[in-house]
């Protein structure tokens, strides 16, 4: 594995006639980063740097992305060539413990995940019990907070190898089981029960589709999943892992530092941008797909409508992502023999922005979410389970960083401020208020 390199490079900050140095770190993709940790402790300043876009968190060897050149790899690993030749669980196992798993890793890591794919009788009451109209983002951090009730273990896993691995193998375990309820609840359906005969992705459809023995997943429908999840499998330090790390960082439990992890990818700036996308699509077309009109008001900054799926924190390029998935909507429509015009408003879209100044100037590129609501609707998912679908593909990144925040002995977060509020004043009794 690549070591971060110090260079005796350093930076000079002069503040106030003094001349302050700032070791230099350089990444083993060459990213620089100026080690700012002794700045307040010599100088007195912090830094202030909103949504940090300018600020790195931690030294990770887990993801690596190039906005600019748009490429993606998960330690080392082309996204391409993983989506092309490798499973979800290959992939996930690679995240979590750094190396891609050989036969016999590999298939010790499916039947252990297979042995733990049914979840306590409890967590039906607790889905049953949510109320009618929850969200299933929602349901799904609230049932994933609870795991640690059933298993108590998981409240230290750091307390020995084996207590960490079950843990996290839960985790991955019950993830998929717990959607698949979520979903049969809001279509009030019975829940089944894991098919340990089947594959990840398999048995995902399964229980979440599956009428009884006779249902039998599509090959193509399993394909399709299995390459998305894997495109979701994790992306640095996005809103959701970060917060992962953050929670994490107190040393509360993995379980509820992926609750929070969901909580964060919830949000429609980030992983619920892919059931915006789908909405904002046929938003456009019962509006008779006046592209043009709709790319104007994303243009517009008197109107609060922004172009969901496009643009991105970190890739001024496009979204390797979304390319793959953008081949992978038009070859799973066509296999399936089905014609989506939502799927020709978002090619029109696309192609519209790419030449408009306004994208162009900022680079603004369809991101991972433009296109994956596409193929979750073909694939029978409905639009409200499109962000469950990117928190079950992105919980093993989240549970790598997670694991090397803590394997690092990484210190608790705790941001510094700028404080811009009154300066101290007299207390003033309430009769004189
Ligand atoms: C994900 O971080 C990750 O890695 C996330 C993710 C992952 O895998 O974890 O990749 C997943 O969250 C993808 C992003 C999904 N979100 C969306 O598609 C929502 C729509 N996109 C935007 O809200 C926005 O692009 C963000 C939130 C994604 C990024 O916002 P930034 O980096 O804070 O950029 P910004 O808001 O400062 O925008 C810069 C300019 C602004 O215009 P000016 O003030 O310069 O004139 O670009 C404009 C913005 O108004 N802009 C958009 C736009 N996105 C940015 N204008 C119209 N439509 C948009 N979508």
């Amino acid at each position: 594995m690549s070591q971060i390199a110090e260079l005796n490079e350093t930076v000079e900050i002069k503040i106030g006639g003094e001349t302050y140095n700032f070791p230099v770190i350089v990444g083993s993709e060459n990213e620089k980063g100026i080690d700012i940790s002794k700045l307040r402790g010599q100088t007195k300043y912090v830094t202030l740097d909103r949504g940090f876009k300018n600020t790195g968190s931690c030294k990770s060897g887990i993801t690596f992305l190039n906005g600019e050149e748009g490429v993606l790899r998960y330690r080392g690993y082309a996204i391409e060539d993983l989506t092309d030749k490798a499973s979800f669980l290959e992939v996930a196992y690679l995240c979590i413990y750094g190396e891609l798993p050989n036969q016999e890793q590999l298939d010790n890591f499916t039947k252990e995940i297979q042995a733990e794919s049914d979840v306590p009788e409890g967590v039906a009451a607790i889905i049953d019990a949510l109320p009618e109209g929850s969200h299933p983002m929602g349901m799904l951090a609230s049932t994933i907070n609870a795991l640690h009730g059933y298993y108590p273990e998981s409240l230290d896993p750091y307390r020995s190898d084996e207590a960490k691995d079950k843990t996290i193998v839960r985790l991955i375990a019950k993830l998929p089981a717990i959607s698949a309820m979520i979903y049969r609840k809001l279509n009030g359906l019975s829940y089944n029960k894991a098919d340990k005969s089947l594959d990840y992705s398999a048995n995902f459809l399964k229980m979440t589709f599956g009428d009884g023995d006779s249902y039998e997943p599509n090959a193509r429908v399993v394909q399709a999943i299995n390459k998305l999840l894997i495109l979701h499998a994790d992306h640095e330090q996005n809103c959701s892992a970060s917060t992962v790390r953050i929670v994490g960082s107190a040393h509360a439990n993995l379980y509820t530092a992926i609750s929070a992890g969901i909580s964060a990818l919830w949000g429609p700036l980030h992983g619920g941008a892919n059931q915006k996308v789908i909405e904002m699509l046929e938003n456009i077309k019962s509006d008779g797909g006046d592209t043009e009109k709709w790319l104007n008001k994303a243009k517009d900054k008197a109107d609060p409508f922004r172009l969901m799926g496009f643009g991105h924190r970190v890739y001024k390029n496009f979204d390797p992502r979304a390319r793959i998935i953008k081949k992978s909507a038009d070859d799973v429509l066509n296999d399936l023999g089905i014609e989506d015009p939502v799927l020709d408003i978002a090619k029109g879209l696309e192609s519209a922005a790419l030449s408009d100044s306004y994208f162009a100037d900022r680079k603004l590129y369809p991101n991972v979410d433009f296109y994956s609501g596409i193929i979750y609707r073909a694939l029978g998912i409905p639009t409200e389970m499109f962000t469950v679908m990117f928190a079950l593909g992105r919980l093993p990144g989240w549970i790598a960083q997670w694991k090397e925040m803590r394997d690092n002995g990484d210190p608790i977060g705790r941001p510094r401020q700028i404080y811009t509020g009154e300066t101290h004043r007299p207390f003033v009794e309430l009769q004189n208020r």
